[in-house]
């Protein structure tokens, strides 16, 4: 209703104020010109039969998709890069906004709603997803609407020895996945997506299609880790490969708190960042358990040898060995590491299932947590079963890049990022565990790094802070909030970076990076 309101009064206004038009939606307008000049078969409006499908094609959490949720008024499939640009033009001369969508995964849903009333079109890149792998030069073209999935199997059928450090589930869109940095289980031994990434192709707020030469280094910067939906629509990236042995052995053990889980897991904080970078192993706690899941590159017979040495609590034994390909390895659960089914099926798979609303929040942990405190965390999942923490091992790879390299700041001397999760079913209401979770990241405080409490974008959470919009432009003050938990230090230079390649913020959401205006008092 709110949005209906906001139509009709943007429709009204512009009839009588036509001066000052430029900061008012003109949604007829807008979707005239779409019509001009892209497909109309590209184009879904609100009135389409076919709206609601192709809205919800990559929705991944119900909370996002209800009758209150504030909805697009098109949305824009492009199947080149001009039909982005094309897009921007028709929206920045008619006062629309643009949301991006990639994979839809954005743990707020920011990607496709808007949390505030307002009139917005979302350019849906899930047609746009061709993946080019050049073997000789060990490099590939991806487009940002293919999934990490589509192209962990890409590379791997061109050359199985390649690989690329991204995130654990198949359907993790590449544009929002490396936009915002991207760590997965190569992280140790070759960094985050971003660190890997080599050149990019982006459609910038006046629809010019740019690649790294012409965007320039600060503008290239940004678009590595400083977060989707700020700096323009990255269209496609170039990558570089990374080389995995033909076997990798993956390990799954769990621990229950009378088996010792305690003490295992205050150990592993030590261990974990430190081990050799060929070893990644990330663990989940929920319920009484910690569950231990690592991938290896190499052969068990040393694995077993590593952790005999570097990790005797465990009791790690070859009997836990499990050798596969890498790519297999890439189609395990990424919670259990259990089989879900073939390579070809798994990482292909673009679908996801509507079933479970959720709520996500990030830590980052620089000194270990004590043993007692580990105890009081057990108790807290005494109190709900349906939450979880994962987490996942810094060290390495990551700790040897500066930390101005790339926006993701979490470097030198961060030991790993917890990732909470809860969960809950669509048809019931999700206060229980979202208290639950809020009381529990409350209580986590006093343990995790403070001034700032280091926070993950990819994680996004909008509890931690929302854009305030003055004169049509957010302002720098309300984002640095959030901004500094994300990106620390580099928040102030992104937000130079968005002053020079945004400046009226037209590529903005309720957590984007927003301009550093001089002579504006934010
Ligand atoms: C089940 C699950 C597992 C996850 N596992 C991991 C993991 O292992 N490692 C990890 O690092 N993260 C992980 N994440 C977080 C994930 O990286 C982020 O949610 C990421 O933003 C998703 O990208 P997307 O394209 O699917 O999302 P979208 O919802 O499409 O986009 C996310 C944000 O990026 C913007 N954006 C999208 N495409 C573009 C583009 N082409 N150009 C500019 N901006 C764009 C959007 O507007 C939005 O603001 C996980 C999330 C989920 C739900
Ligand atoms: C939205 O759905 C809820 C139930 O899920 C219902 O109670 C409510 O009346 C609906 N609101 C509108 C505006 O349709
Ligand atoms: C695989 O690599 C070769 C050689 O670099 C290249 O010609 C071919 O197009 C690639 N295939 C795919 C699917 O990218
Ligand atoms: C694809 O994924 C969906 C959602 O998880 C699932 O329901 C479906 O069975 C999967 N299809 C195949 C072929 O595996
Ligand atoms: C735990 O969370 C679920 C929802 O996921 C909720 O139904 C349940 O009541 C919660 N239990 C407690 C004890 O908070």
């Amino acid at each position: 209703m709110a949005m209906l309101g906001r139509f009709a009064l943007g429709f009204f206004l512009s009839c009588y104020l036509m001066i000052s038009v430029s900061s008012l939606a003109s949604p007829d307008e807008f979707l005239q010109c779409l019509s001009d000049k892209i497909p109309g078969e590209l184009v879904y409006r609100q009135s389409s039969s076919s709206f609601a499908d192709v809205l919800v094609s990559s929705i991944r959490f119900p909370n996002f998709f209800t009758n209150t949720t504030v909805r697009p008024l098109c949305i824009v499939t492009p199947t080149a890069a001009c039909h982005v640009q094309a897009a921007v033009r028709c929206g920045r001369r008619q006062g629309v906004r643009l949301r991006v969508r990639s994979g839809g995964h954005d743990y707020e849903g920011l990607s496709y709603r808007s949390v505030r009333a307002e009139v917005f079109g979302v350019v849906d890149l899930a047609r746009l997803r061709s993946i080019t792998v050049d073997e000789h030069e060990s490099t590939a073209w991806v487009d940002s609407g293919a999934t990490v999935g589509e192209l962990y199997y890409a590379i791997a059928k061109n050359n199985s020895q390649l690989a690329f450090p991204a995130g654990e589930c198949p359907t993790l869109g590449v544009g929002g996945h490396f936009s915002g940095g991207g760590i997965g289980m190569l992280m140790r031994k070759y960094g985050l997506s971003v660190d890997n990434v080599l050149d990019a192709k982006l459609v910038n707020a006046e629809g010019e299609l740019l690649d790294r030469a012409a965007m320039g280094e600060e503008h290239f910067w940004a678009i590595r880790g400083g977060g989707g939906g700020s700096f323009g629509i990255v269209v496609s990236w170039k990558i570089r490969l990374v080389t995995v042995p033909p076997t990798v052995t993956v390990f799954s053990i769990a621990k229950t708190v009378d088996q010792g889980a305690v003490d295992v897991v205050t150990r592993w904080q030590a261990v974990g960042p430190s081990l050799p970078d060929e070893l990644t192993m990330r663990v989940k706690v929920q319920g009484q358990e910690a569950v231990f899941l690592a991938v290896y590159l190499g052969t068990c017979t040393s694995l077993v040898a590593t952790m005999g040495r570097d990790f005797p609590e465990l009791h790690m034994t070859s009997a836990d060995c499990r050798p596969m390909t890498y790519l297999e390895s890439t189609a395990l659960s990424f919670t259990t590491l259990a089989k879900t089914g073939t390579p070809e099926e798994v990482l292909l798979n673009r679908s996801s299932s509507l079933g479970f609303s959720v709520k996500g929040k990030s830590d980052y942990v620089r000194q270990p947590i004590s043993r007692d405190a580990w105890e009081d965390i057990f108790d807290w999942f005494k109190k709900n079963g349906s939450g979880l923490i994962m987490l996942e091992p810094h060290g390495g790879f990551i700790g040897r890049v500066s930390t101005a390299a790339t926006p993701y700041p979490h470097r030198r001397g961060v030991l790993y990022v917890i990732q909470y999760l809860v969960f809950w079913p669509a048809a019931i209401n999700g206060g229980t565990a979202q208290t639950w979770l809020d009381k529990f990241y409350d209580f986590m405080g006093r343990h995790v790094t403070t001034n700032p409490r280091e926070a993950y974008v990819n994680f996004r959470d909008l509890d931690i802070g929302k854009n305030t919009v003055v004169d049509d432009v957010s302002t720098f003050e309300s984002g640095k909030v959030w901004g500094e938990r994300y990106f620390m230090g580099n928040y102030r230079r992104l937000a130079r970076v968005k002053a020079a390649v945004d400046p009226t913020d037209y590529f903005r959401n309720e957590q984007s990076t927003p301009p550093l205006l001089h002579g504006r008092h934010n």
